[in-house]
């Protein structure tokens, strides 16, 4: 079918006294990409690329080593996190194989963020075992260790509820929990964006890091409005 006779059958399936297209809800034919910067996604893409640069910039303006790897594989991990998200977030049941589509490659990219964010970890611990250094100290270590073990969780949860439902009791009743995982997933991410903040207070950014805290705050800002107004109640249980 080409792309005009697609369009012409929607209009037609589309009565003249039926309220217009949400144009926040993606349809079955839309290519999926436009999610990623469709209505308050594009508030979203900001705050995440404003996070990015403000970290990127602050490091690569330090003098690099083996602990540099950790806060850019752990902004990575959140830049990918962020598409995992955007792109899911305005599929509907009504448009079942966008909605299919778009959850495989949600969880193609959170496996990635999270493997991002695991590397992150691994790097840190590993940094401070080599000088004996204490762990868990700072506001940023803790709230930072809370964030990898639910990020872990998260994508532990995700797989399990689509690959093997059968551990929830059938499909029917996996796919009930999914409002469980979208609320803990909001919750992550904002958590996530505490522990970046926190990282500009520690010791190592004050000296050597120099990443200002503001860009930070305004991109949680921004990455809030994004996600936030995308939210569909409904999906979460809230009718
Ligand atoms: C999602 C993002 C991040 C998470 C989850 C995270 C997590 C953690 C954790 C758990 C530790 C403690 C390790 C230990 O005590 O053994 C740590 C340490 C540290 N992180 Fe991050 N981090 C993140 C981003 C960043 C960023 C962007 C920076 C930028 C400078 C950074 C800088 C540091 C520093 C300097 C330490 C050592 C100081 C301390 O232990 O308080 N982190 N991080």
């Amino acid at each position: 079918m080409t792309t005009s006779t697609r369009n012409r059958s929607r209009e037609t399936v589309q009565p003249e006294h039926e309220p217009l297209l949400d144009r926040t809800e993606s349809q079955e034919h839309d290519p999926l990409y436009y999610n990623l910067a469709r209505g308050p996604a594009l508030f979203a893409q900001a705050g995440i690329w404003i996070l990015a640069t403000a970290v990127w910039t602050g490091i690569f303006s330090s003098k690099l080593m083996l602990f540099t790897l950790h806060p850019l594989l752990n902004s990575i991990g959140l830049l990918l996190s962020t598409q995992a998200i955007l792109l899911l977030q305005p599929t509907s049941f009504s448009a079942p194989r966008q909605k299919k589509r778009a959850a495989g490659i949600h969880g193609v990219l959170n496996g990635l963020g999270t493997t991002s964010l695991v590397s992150g970890a691994s790097v840190i611990i590993y940094n401070k075992a080599s000088h004996n250094g204490t762990h868990f100290e700072s506001l940023h270590a803790r709230v930072g260790l809370a964030v990898y073990l639910l990020f872990f969780l998260q994508a532990l949860f995700g797989a399990l509820a689509v690959y093997a439902p059968s551990l929830f009791g059938g499909e029917a009743r996996a796919k009930a929990m999914y409002k469980y995982h979208r609320l803990s997933g909001y919750l992550t991410f904002l958590l996530s964006l505490v522990a970046v903040a926190a990282a500009t207070q520690t010791d190592w950014n004050k000296n050597m890091g120099k990443i200002n805290l503001w860009p930070i705050l305004l991109a949680g800002v921004l990455l809030a409005v994004g996600l936030g107004t995308g939210i569909k109640p409904n999906k979460l249980g809230i009718q």
